[in-house]
Order: structure tokens, then C-alpha cells, then sequence
């Protein structure tokens, strides 16, 4: 079954607003850690030289895995209350959740010892705010946190590819330790955990835009220009899915999508054509007209044949053939949707 559920972790804001736990550095980080993620920091001296790209591009990754890494700690410590939760083939989910947060704590702790070496800043976690509920909720959410956080590692590489190839097996050897996590997740779904065949890029500015949807306005300080300087979109929610529900395999149809903050998009940006540009795995993005109707309810057909989660962006035109491109020419969004 293919679920579509959204809108909910997205767009509306519940739960309290949580202090994101202090970060511990490279050289800080406690023996536990290591043994709780199943290694600590590489132990080879020195750290690589990276260029000025490359550092700029590894500051925005700073600032997704610090979300990443403050909403494993705080759900860990929601099974408080949770209790051990469910079960997932035998093993308890929060043994799997203690090992997730822990080797979070590390990817972070080491982009943190890079960006050091190399004498520029690291980037310091803000407060965030999760629309958790419940063990079924966080496991949900931790599929959408940890797929953008893999397409935008691959996006990573796509720049280092470029700037600094010596780099790409570094953040090869993260992205499928973030794909194991996310391979968990969806099995708690009763998901099956593979269901593409390859994974989905996104731009640096998309995924900073995803999770700028959990972070608490005003709460970061001192963000270096690497990210301050990244584009601002209006959010692209869904309408009709307050909560978790279902859609057909593969072709949910139709969506219809409410822009979030229309009064950051220039006058005349309805001016149609208007497209959702859908992005799935290494294929062109594929476009779908829109309509808007008298509420300033945008319908657009889904993009048949995706699979995994896709990423849906309002955009003024269908010519883009990368994410790159197409993150330049977005109006709204991002916004994951999960289809199997
Ligand atoms: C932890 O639980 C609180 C209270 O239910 C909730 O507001 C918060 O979003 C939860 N966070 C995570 C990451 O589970």
C-alpha cells in the first residue's frame, strides 16, 4: 500500500518545542557514543583539504544533520515514555533508535572536525519542533527526515564530484548507513524496505528548505552566509491528508496543493502556465499542468510511474532536466510525497 501522509509532518507545527541537546565535538565524544553507533571517528590523522565550494556545501550539511541528529536524540528520549516500543523482526525499536541517534551524534561530530581542519566555522544546531505524537509518528517522520537527508547527501556529492572528487568516498560511506535507518523505518510500517532502484537527489537549497519546516523561526544564530544566502520558498502543502492515510500504488492521481505564504511569491506568479515539477530517482524531472481554482487551490495530476518518495515543487516552467535548475526556477516547496 502506498501511503500518503504528509501535509501533517510538513506543515503544521504540534508538539512542544524542544532545546536541541548539546552537540559534543570530535575530540568530546564519549566512549559510549562509539560503542552505541558501532565505531567512532576515523582514527587516521589529519583532516582532507576542501575547497571553498566544497566548505560552503559541508556547512549546509552541518545544518541538515544537526536537525537530523537532535530529532534521533529527542526521540530517544521520548521512549522514556514510549517504553521499548514495538518490536521490528525481533529486535526492539528503541535498541535500533539508540544505534540510529548515536551514529547520527557521529556523522555530525566529524563534518564538525572537517569544517575545523579546514578554519571555518562549524554550524550551531538551532531549536526545532517536531510533529510527533507517538512511536508510530516519529518512525514516520524519521523515513522523511532520513530520505531528504540521503538525497541531499547525494546532492553533496554531486558538488564534491566537481570540487573536491577526493571527498566523494567519505560521504559514500554515510549515505548507506542512512539508508539501513531508513530501510528500519519502513519496516515498522510493514513497508517493504526497498523500494527503488535508485535513490532520489535533491539540491542543498531544497533540503535547507525541508528543514527549515522543523526548525523554530529565529531560533539559529549566527549561520554562516553558505546558508543564509540559500533561496527561501513558500511551503507547498497538501490539502485533504491531516493525518496518515493511503493512496493507491504508485498513482495517488490527483493532489491539490495550498501554498503556504503566498506573500512571499512576487505579484504575478500565477500567471499560468503554471507546473508541479516531480522528481524521482535519476530521472528528468516530469511536469504536470496546474489549475487553480477560486480558493487558490492548486490541482495537478500526479506523475504516474514513481516510486519511494518523490519531491514535488510549483514551478513556472517544464524545461529544467536537473534538480539544479529546477531549484532555481522553484516558486513553492518542496515537499516529499511518499508513494510505496
Ligand atoms: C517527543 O515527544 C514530545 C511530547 O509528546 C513531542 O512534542 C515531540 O515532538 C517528540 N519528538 C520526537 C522527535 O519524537
Amino acid at each position: 500500500m502506498a501511503r500518503i501522509f504528509l501535509p501533517v509532518m510538513l506543515s503544521l507545527f504540534a508538539g512542544s518545542v524542544f532545546a536541541a541537546p548539546a552537540l559534543v565535538t570530535g575530540a568530546a565524544l564519549p566512549p559510549n557514543i562509539a560503542d552505541q553507533a558501532g565505531g567512532g571517528l576515523p582514527n587516521a590523522p589529519g583532516e582532507p583539504k576542501v575547497s571553498q565550494t566544497g566548505l560552503d556545501n559541508f556547512q549546509v550539511a552541518n545544518f541538515l544533520e544537526n536537525l537530523e541528529s537532535a530529532f534521533f536524540q529527542e526521540g530517544l528520549m521520548n521512549y522514556t515514555w514510549w517504553g521499548t516500543g514495538g518490536q521490528t523482526n525481533g529486535v526492539s525499536n528503541l535498541e535500533v533508535v539508540s544505534h540510529i541517534a548515536a551514529q547520527e551524534e557521529v556523522h555530525v561530530a566529524a563534518i564538525v572536525d572537517l569544517l575545523k581542519a579546514n578554519g571555518v566555522r562549524d554550524v550551531a544546531p538551532c531549536k526545532y519542533s517536531f510533529p510527533v505524537t507517538d512511536e508510530k509518528s516519529f518512525l514516520a517522520l524519521g523515513n522523511i527526515i532520513t530520505t531528504v537527508g540521503i538525497g541531499a547527501l547525494i546532492g553533496l556529492q554531486r558538488v564534491l564530484a566537481d570540487t573536491d572528487p577526493g571527498l566523494e568516498p567519505i560521504v559514500g560511506s554515510i549515505l548507506p548507513v542512512e539508508s539501513r535507518h531508513d530501510a528500519f523505518f519502513r519496516m515498522t510500517a510493514h513497508e517493504i524496505p526497498n523500494p527503488t532502484t535508485f535513490e532520489t537527489r535533491i539540491s542543498g537549497a531544497w533540503a535547507y528548505n525541508l528543514a527549515l519546516d522543523f526548525t523554530v523561526g529565529g531560533s539559529c544564530s549566527n549561520l554562516p552566509p553558505s546558508i543564509t544566502s540559500l533561496p527561501i520558498f513558500p511551503d507547498l502543502g497538501i490539502v485533504g491528508y491531516g493525518s496518515p492515510s493511503f493512496a493507491t500504488p504508485n498513482a495517488p492521481g490527483k493532489l491539490i496543493f495550498k501554498i503556504g505564504q503566498e506573500k512571499m511569491l512576487p505579484a504575478g506568479w500565477n500567471v499560468q502556465p503554471l507546473w508541479i515539477a516531480w522528481v524521482n530517482q535519476d530521472n528528468l524531472p516530469a511536469y504536470t499542468p496546474v489549475t487553480i481554482n477560486g480558493n487558490g487551490e492548486l490541482h495537478a495530476d500526479v506523475q504516474p510511474g514513481m516510486f519511494g518518495v518523490a519531491f514535488a515543487a510549483l514551478t513556472n516552467q517544464n524545461t529544467a532536466t536537473n534538480v539544479d535548475d529546477l531549484t532555481k526556477a522553484t516558486l513553492a516547496g518542496p515537499i516529499p510525497i511518499p508513494l510505496t
